[in-house]
């Protein structure tokens, strides 16, 4: 066993997002229907949070369904639809006794009424809480997260002067949370996806050879060794990690 098997690193980053990404393929090899993938998606991120919590990551942000997904087969939207709604059915109690406050980024508006009801009464539940934020990205995608700034400037009548990166940043969906440190992407796959695409300019990436469905607390680890390796710059010379 190695050293990152059996320990966690000193630097641990305070924003981990994850693009869960394989749920389809891991489902294929198997011969099984694509939401099968997904239902084992939700078993390992159950695990990933846990563990999330348990090294002390603060917040950590999953992209779950993009703006771009609403173009599958609608059976597949459906049930995904219907794992957000059994999540919260399941698993909100547990998540709030064990600290972790739900925020949703995206649009909230392009779900179903009742859907959009559960997902507000689970962030209101949850909103004291302090051990680890969950933001879960539901009908998000980037460049829409950047139109809904743009518009929402505009019509808070922002001066064009006035217009920094901070003011950017109060204005996008994760207002509330620093940018991220570490973006995991499983599957192999080396794209961003319109993920977190102004949040992630300076953060670290990695990209576990892992179907999501196999990925769990071990591969977490092993991010955050690889995470603690890099000398992170920001476009500077020296700056030092963390
Ligand atoms: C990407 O795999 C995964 C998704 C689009 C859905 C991820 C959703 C979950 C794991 C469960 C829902 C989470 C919550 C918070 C309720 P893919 O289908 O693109 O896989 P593929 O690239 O192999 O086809």
């Amino acid at each position: 066993m190695d050293q990152s098997e059996q320990k966690l690193p000193d630097i641990i980053p305070t924003h981990v997002a994850i693009i869960m990404d394989g749920n389809g393929r891991w489902a294929r090899e198997r011969h099984l229907p694509r939401l099968a993938g997904h239902r084992a998606g939700v078993e390992k991120l159950r695990r990933v949070l846990r563990a999330a919590v348990e090294f002390g990551i603060r917040y950590l942000t999953i992209y779950a369904f993009s703006t771009e997904n609403w173009e599958r087969p609608s059976r597949e939207v459906r049930g995904l639809m219907n794992i957000l709604e059994d999540v919260i059915d399941r698993e909100l109690a547990e998540m709030h006794k064990n600290g972790v406050q739900l925020r949703h980024i995206g649009r909230l508006e392009g779900l179903s009424p009742e859907l959009q009801e559960k997902v507000r009464h689970a962030i209101e539940l949850t909103k004291d809480n302090k051990r680890l934020v969950l933001n879960v990205a539901w009908n998000y995608g980037g460049r829409d997260e950047i139109i809904h700034a743009i518009q929402g400037m505009i019509d808070d009548g922002v001066d064009s002067a006035d217009v920094d990166e901070d003011m950017v940043h109060r204005y996008l969906f994760t207002s509330e949370s620093p940018d991220p440190d570490l973006v995991i992407r499983t599957s192999g796959e080396l794209r961003v996806s319109n993920f977190l695409i102004w949040q992630s300019a300076y953060s670290e990436w990695v990209f576990p050879d892992t179907y999501w469905p196999d990925f769990g607390p071990d591969q977490l680890r092993e991010a955050l060794w690889d995470y603690a390796r890099r000398e992170r710059r920001f476009g500077t010379v020296t700056a030092p990690i963390a």
